[in-house]
């Protein structure tokens, strides 16, 4: 599932909770069945945060070891784990390098390993592939498709629309707080029919001069005929827009 929505919106704030690490002052959140704080739920959730900070004397092997501990792993298991997670994330050969020496994409590597590491039900991933390079990214995604297909769930936030759409089956929009919209990619780029026009299956050149026509005769007229999908970026864009929550820049 992916969350999109402008910045500020509460993306975060949703994934943290989820997380555990907020807790909400109205209402509660539950993860399979037991509060997002308990260690229960921990123990079966992964988290990468928005910028994930670690140690800078730490190397990345020992990052992911320590994470492996907090999320319950037990210690015999850590080493092993932590060697196949880094080695997953393209991480092998910078193990031993202190955290101090990674690029923003290794630390965003090195979040999706101690998220990882304990082989967790539900993946939380705040904006797991910003400032990833597109190699960064297009392992990322591989790595996100084989979790998918392994049946984990995977929650995550992000900005670059396309990508959410090939990987996610459900899109939520918040918008201040509120969710504009949920449903699959597909609802989500489906146009409406509205005063200003509407969408057909693709049609051929003389098709579409038999509808300039046919139009025409009635007194109306064709003024514009595009022949492209709908993008999942603009039927966001569209969708801020009607609610009167254009992403502008406003706090
Ligand atoms: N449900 C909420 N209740 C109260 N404050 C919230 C809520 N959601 C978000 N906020 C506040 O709004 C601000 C932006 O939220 P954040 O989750 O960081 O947005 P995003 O990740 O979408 O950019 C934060 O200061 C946060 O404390
Ligand atoms: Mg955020």
């Amino acid at each position: 599932m992916g969350l999109l929505g402008p910045n500020g919106s509460g993306k975060s704030t949703a994934l943290r909770t989820v997380a555990g690490l907020l807790v909400p002052t109205v209402g509660n959140c539950r993860v399979v069945g037991v509060e997002a704080v308990s260690p229960a739920a921990r123990a079966v959730t992964g988290y990468l945060p928005e910028s994930p900070r670690f140690p800078e004397r730490l190397t990345g092997a020992e990052v992911v070891h320590y994470y492996a501990g907090l999320s319950g792993l037990p210690a015999a298991q850590a080493p092993h784990r932590a060697g196949r997670v880094l080695a997953r994330v393209g991480l092998a050969a910078a193990a031993t390098r202190r955290v101090r020496y990674y690029t923003k994409g290794m630390m965003q590597r090195l979040g999706l390993a101690q998220a990882l590491v304990h082989d967790p039900k539900i993946l939380i991933l705040d904006e797991p592939t910003s400032g990833v390079d597109p190699q960064g990214l297009a392992d990322m995604l591989e790595i996100f498709r084989q979790l998918k297909l392994a049946g984990r769930t995977l929650l995550l936030s992000s900005h670059l629309l396309d990508q959410v759409g090939e990987i996610c089956d459900r899109i939520a929009i918040l918008a201040k707080g509120r969710v504009l919209f949920t449903g699959s990619p597909a609802e989500l780029t489906e146009r409406r029919n509205d005063r200003e026009g509407f969408t057909t299956e693709p049609m051929s050149e003389a098709c579409r001069q038999e509808l300039a026509e046919w139009l025409r005769a009635r007194g109306h007229s064709l003024q514009e005929a595009e022949d492209r999908p709908l993008r999942l970026d603009r039927a966001y864009l569209e969708r801020l827009r009607d609610a009167g929550l254009e992403e502008r820049g406003e706090p």
